[in-house]
């Protein structure tokens, strides 16, 4: 299948680790010019000499904080001062928030806004006017399974993904005439730093294999998925073979959520 993605450019945030990375690197290797921004400059360095030695193609890297519109902007305006255009963006920078609500306060619940629902809100603010001049483009938001059933500790995260589902369906509907594809990806169990941080944090005594299957008991995959298994869903997403796809959320959990 050719995913026609040679010769786009995609912007990734949170691309220097886990899911964003993976996928920086699999856009690259589909011919894809991408730039990647999270607020760590070494880390974002190391995963742009990681992603050129790989595939021997340049990554732009950008430092950006998404809870800062300005700083949206600027990770914008740089990737098309760079490379011309946007076509592509991927809305992933995150982490981990799940409590109960007597554990969030105010300042929690405003972060967590910030980072998961106005970092989108203002990258895609910013990138639509210039896919408007290529006729077109993609956007994936990622958020959780959560979103769809919320659970009793699952707060702030819940409730910021549910508002990144409704963004996502409005974004398609009122783009799609300017054939802009906007889709989220309802994120379960992903082996990523954060994940190994919980493994590490609650299991410590169990190998990786061990602690997945443990895990596994309550999803019907039975194991936690890998960065790539979610990688090549977005990449799919934002790729024209995808391109009668639009307001949709798959689930990337390996059937642990009980809706579809
Ligand atoms: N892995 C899972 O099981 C899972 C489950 C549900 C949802 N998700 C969601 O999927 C996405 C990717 O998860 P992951 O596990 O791959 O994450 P990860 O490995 O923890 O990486 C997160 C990335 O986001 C960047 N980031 C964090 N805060 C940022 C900010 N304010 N501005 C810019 N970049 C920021 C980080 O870099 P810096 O720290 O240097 O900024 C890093 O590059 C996240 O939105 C996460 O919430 C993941």
């Amino acid at each position: 299948m050719n995913l026609g993605l040679n010769g786009k450019v995609a912007l990734i945030t949170g691309g220097s680790k886990g899911i964003g990375f993976v996928t920086a690197l699999t856009l690259v290797k589909e011919g894809a010019d991408v730039a990647i921004c999270a607020r760590n400059a070494d880390h974002l360095h190391k995963a742009a000499t990681s992603i050129k030695e790989e595939t021997g193609r340049e990554v732009l890297p950008i430092v950006a904080d998404v809870t800062k519109e300005e700083d949206c902007k600027n990770a914008v305006e740089e990737t098309v001062q760079h490379f011309g255009k946007i076509n592509i963006l991927v809305n992933n920078a995150g982490t981990s928030s799940a409590n109960p609500f007597d554990q969030v306060d105010t300042e929690l619940w405003k972060y967590d806004l910030d980072l998961k629902l106005f970092g989108a809100i203002h990258c895609s603010r910013y990138a639509v006017p210039y896919m408007r001049k290529e006729r077109g483009g993609a956007i994936v938001n990622l958020t959780a399974s959560m979103a769809k059933t919320p659970g009793a500790s699952s707060l702030p995260t819940s409730v910021s993904r549910s508002a990144g589902m409704a963004l996502t369906k409005a974004m398609s509907k009122d783009l799609g005439k300017d054939n802009i594809r906007v889709n989220t990806v309802c994120i379960g169990l992903i082996r990523s730093d954060q994940i190994e941080k919980m493994w590490q944090n609650n299991r410590p005594d169990l190998t990786w294999e061990e602690y997945s299957k443990e895990v596994g008991k309550n999803i019907p995959l039975g194991r936690i998925g890998n960065t790539q298994e979610a990688a090549n869903v977005i990449t799919f997403l934002v790729s024209e073979a995808a391109s009668y796809v639009t307001g949709t959320a798959v689930n990337i959990d390996g059937g642990s959520a009980s809706v579809l």
